[in-house]
């Protein structure tokens, strides 16, 4: 029988199949040997919890939560999902940790993607350009050690205890690069 390392729940209609029922069913998946750990994606702090809870009474632990999280968007440390994490001993997987290619510093105003985000309101001009404050301090650090801006804000992510960055690749360059970035630390980073 194939096993799922890690069986995740994105987005979920509560109205349609409650927190308690999903997790139920994943629970069960975890016991009939299909699945090695259970995680949820998008999930607020207070849906966690009940996520958390509902496991916890099927003696399956809650594994990860999977949430948009990079230098340009902070949401999880304030809206109480970072701390729901560490709490519960739940990993944060954070996804868009390059904020979509935006943090490796290769667009700008001149240069923007020429795929579907040249229409997201996050790539347009004015974003791209308040961004480029960010891009220059991770350019900055990343000179000093060799390291692309990209692999900088990776790293930001790494070295928070219970966060692990998610990052796309196009290619197999991309997927080195961002893979190398775990052999990178960011000393002065706290929190
Ligand atoms: N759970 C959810 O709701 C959710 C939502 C969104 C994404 N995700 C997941 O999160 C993961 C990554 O997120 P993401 O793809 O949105 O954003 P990301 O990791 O922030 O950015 C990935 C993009 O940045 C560029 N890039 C990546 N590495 C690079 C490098 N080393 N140098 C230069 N450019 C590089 C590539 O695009 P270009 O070369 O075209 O610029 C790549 O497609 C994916 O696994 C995705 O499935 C989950």
């Amino acid at each position: 029988m194939q096993r799922v390392d890690l069986y995740q729940l994105h987005w979920a209609d509560f109205e349609e199949v409650s927190i308690d029922d999903a997790m139920s069913a994943f629970a069960e998946i975890v016991h009939a040997g299909q699945a090695s750990a259970v995680g949820v994606s998008n999930f607020r702090a207070a849906e966690m919890r009940q996520a958390h809870a509902a496991l916890a009474e099927r003696g399956v632990p809650l594994a990860s939560n999977q949430v948009h999280y990079s230098l340009l968007h902070r949401s999880p440390e304030v809206d109480g999902v970072l701390d729901a994490c560490r709490e519960l001993n739940v990993t944060l997987l954070s996804y868009s940790p390059l904020e979509q290619g935006l943090l490796t510093g290769k667009y700008d105003a001149a240069v923007v993607p020429i795929d579907g985000r040249a229409e997201a309101a996050w790539f347009s001009a004015g974003n791209v350009s308040a961004a480029q404050a960010v891009v220059g301090a991770l350019r900055a650090i990343g000179e000093r050690y060799g390291a692309e801006p990209g692999a900088v804000a990776l790293a930001w992510l790494l070295a928070k205890p219970g966060v692990v960055p998610l990052a796309g690749a196009k290619n197999a360059w991309h997927a080195q690069e961002n893979a190398g970035s775990s052999g990178f630390r960011v000393g002065s980073v706290t929190g």
